[in-house]
């Protein structure tokens, strides 16, 4: 029996992301969980700026990264999975649901032949219930779909790295109503995960601290089950599919929606070049004129 994992986390402020690196004190080996680049929407400039920051961290705390992983195809920021793949040269991991968001994505933004959307960007595709080596930490791959259809969660020992499935205790669960999203998936998913133990450390995957307050960046899973604003041990499935279905309705298009969807289903990449070497994302419009 291995030690339980200690867990770094990097908070993103302009995303609300958190960045996790869950490493094994045995072996000093980590894996990295959804690591975030800088976007600017408006001059288009990709900054990596968090992901160096990363790094050095890592280089402080003396890890070795084993794999990055990452819980779904972000919505909201940029990934760093790939320019940390090309400086460490350590798998990118996702789940095999990515391929049903990549032929969502290519329907939904008329992606061309060169994008495939078989999920080669990714080295490793993983389904539900296989397990990633991390040092002696065996990571179990839980699948969680209901806000993408790839979203999984990573329990490593009494961590759980939770993607967007449930937020803290007060902020509730995550949004359903992205192509592929589901209320009523989620609602089992979660369920699924309050079969853990109470005890069981919660990492966010996001938290957006009121002005002065400060991110939440774990919480345990007696206090999700207990005190979830959305789901907990006692909701049934209609009310929370009707409670998620109203809140989601309410809810704008992320900003970096269609530039961070186009960036992370190709693992983190701009689409190829054209011949002059420019790189271009798409965004689908829409003339409300009538
Ligand atoms: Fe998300």
């Amino acid at each position: 029996m291995s030690s339980p994992p200690v867990v770094h986390s990097v908070h993103h402020p302009t995303s609300g992301t958190w960045t996790h690196v869950v490493a094994d004190p045995a072996s000093g080996r980590a894996a990295v969980v959804d690591p975030v680049l800088d976007f600017d929407v408006a001059s288009g400039r990709i900054d990596p700026g968090p992901a160096r920051a990363l790094l050095a961290r890592i280089g402080q705390l003396g890890l070795e990264i084993a794999v990055i992983l990452e819980t779904h195809a972000h919505a909201d920021h940029l990934s760093a999975g790939g320019w940390l793949r090309d400086r460490l040269g350590v798998p990118l991991a996702i789940g095999a649901g990515i391929i049903e968001v990549q032929r969502t994505f290519k329907r939904l933004l008329a992606l061309g032949d060169d994008f495939p959307a078989e999920g080669r960007e990714f080295d490793r595709l993983l389904r539900d219930g296989e397990r990633v080596d991390v040092g002696t930490l065996a990571v179990r791959v839980i699948a969680t779909p209901g806000h993408t259809s790839d979203s999984l969660a990573y329990l490593a020992g009494d961590a759980l790295l939770v993607g967007d499935t449930m937020f803290a205790p007060a902020a509730g669960t995550a949004r359903c109503d992205f192509p592929g999203g589901s209320a009523a998936t989620l609602y089992r998913s979660i369920r699924r995960l309050y079969e853990l133990p109470d005890a069981t450390r919660v990492f966010l995957c996001h938290d957006y601290p009121a002005a002065g307050a400060v991110a939440i960046a774990q919480a345990f899973m007696r206090d999700e089950k207990d005190s979830n604003v959305h789901l907990r041990h006692d909701t049934n499935e209609d009310d929370y599919v009707a409670v998620r279905e109203q809140r989601d309705a309410t809810l704008a298009v992320p900003t970096l929606l269609w530039p961070a969807i186009q960036f992370n289903i190709r693992g983190g990449r701009l689409p190829p070049a054209d011949a002059l070497g420019r790189r271009y994302l798409k965004l689908p419009a829409y003339f409300d004129a009538d």
